[in-house]
């Protein structure tokens, strides 16, 4: 359940404080990766939620949500959709430009990713500010794509990411 999903999150992920910066707190996945039983529960609530919202795909963004989209996908029979850094991807690409604090970051997406009206959960570990969710999100309504909900592992409520999503369905595993 997702009860059982947010007690494995509280306990499984770790704060790292000034990570990677000053003033930062990061959050630490690595506690529950390590933990076979944790991350089970973690990757079966994905998985319900998945097949709830009856997605067929699963787009993952680098470099977490890659760790939690592969899982999630096997485990329903659904596609996964690796949604990257800028200058990974090989074959012909839609790329989304976004603002970070200082500079701007950019991800890709195989232009042929994703058939067009496929139902897709995406899926990372935090969502933050929420420009990554966001420049993810455009690509793969770009791409054609019916986003049935974006799941995040932990939701920061403290920054407005929620607000730059306009009517996605955000489905957080913890809100903190
Ligand atoms: C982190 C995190 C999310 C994003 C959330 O990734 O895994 O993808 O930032 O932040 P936002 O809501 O403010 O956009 P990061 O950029 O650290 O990349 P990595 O997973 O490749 O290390």
């Amino acid at each position: 359940t997702n009860d059982a999903a947010a007690d494995v999150l509280r306990s499984h992920v770790r704060d790292i404080p000034d990570w990677p910066q000053p003033g930062v707190v990061f959050k630490d996945i690595t506690p529950l990766l390590s933990s076979p039983t944790a991350f089970g529960v973690v990757i079966g609530a994905i998985a319900d939620i998945a097949r709830e919202r009856g997605a067929t795909t699963i787009a993952g963004i680098e470099a977490r949500g890659f760790l939690l989209a592969a899982p999630v996908a096997d485990r329903i029979g659904a596609a996964l959709v690796p949604i990257r850094k800028k200058g990974k991807l090989p074959g012909p690409i839609r790329s989304a430009t976004y603002d970070l604090e200082y500079g701007s970051a950019t991800i890709e997406i195989h232009a042929d990713a994703v058939p067009a009206g496929e139902r897709v959960l995406l899926v990372d570990d935090v969502l933050a500010t929420g420009g990554t969710a966001a420049a993810a999100h455009g690509l793969l309504v770009e791409c054609g794509a019916e986003v049935v909900a974006l799941t995040v592992l932990m939701e920061l409520s403290f920054l407005p990411g929620r607000s730059r999503l306009g009517t996605l369905d955000i489905v957080p595993l913890l809100a903190i």
